[in-house]
């Protein structure tokens, strides 16, 4: 009776490991209406080769008043990145269509909304310095951190 609960601990331990490690390659981000993101850095891990970061637009206000996004790219790319955003407009949620600068973007969302986006880290280095932005026009002078790749 003992041994069988033992061998059921070390299954369910392994299965939170699992669980634990698949979780450590999703990411949740909350953009206020305050223009502000919730956490100042992401740093994701090489090993999962995908990650996913769900950004949840936590105020009220419509997506052309107070919308937000994420971009991720190189922090020397940023600024140019924003511009060239901003002047995109609103129907390419600020970000220049096929912009190699752009590691990865998710779309622009109003208050109460949630969007999803993927990228593969195979291409990220951990020795480069990313930032992360809402490119939505005015916001990325405040709301931006550093995003970067670990071991
Ligand atoms: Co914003």
């Amino acid at each position: 009776m003992k041994s069988i609960a033992m061998v059921g601990a070390v299954m369910l331990a392994g299965l939170f490991a699992q669980s634990a490690s698949a979780n450590e390659c999703v990411h949740t981000v909350e953009a206020t209406a305050s223009m502000a993101f919730n956490v100042k850095e992401i740093a994701v891990k090489k090993s999962c080769k995908e990650v996913t970061i769900n950004l949840k637009n936590t105020g009220t206000m419509a997506k052309a008043i107070m919308g937000h996004n994420i971009v991720i790219t190189k922090t020397a790319d940023m600024t140019a990145v924003a511009n060239d955003g901003m002047a995109a407009g609103a129907d390419k949620n600020y970000v220049k269509p096929n912009d190699a600068r752009v590691i990865a973007a998710s779309t622009v969302i109003g208050g109460g909304e949630t969007t999803t986006f993927k990228f593969k880290t195979d291409k990220l280095s951990a020795k480069e310095a990313y930032s992360f932005f809402c490119s939505f026009p005015g916001h990325s002078a405040i709301m931006k951190g550093t995003f970067k790749v670990v071991g």
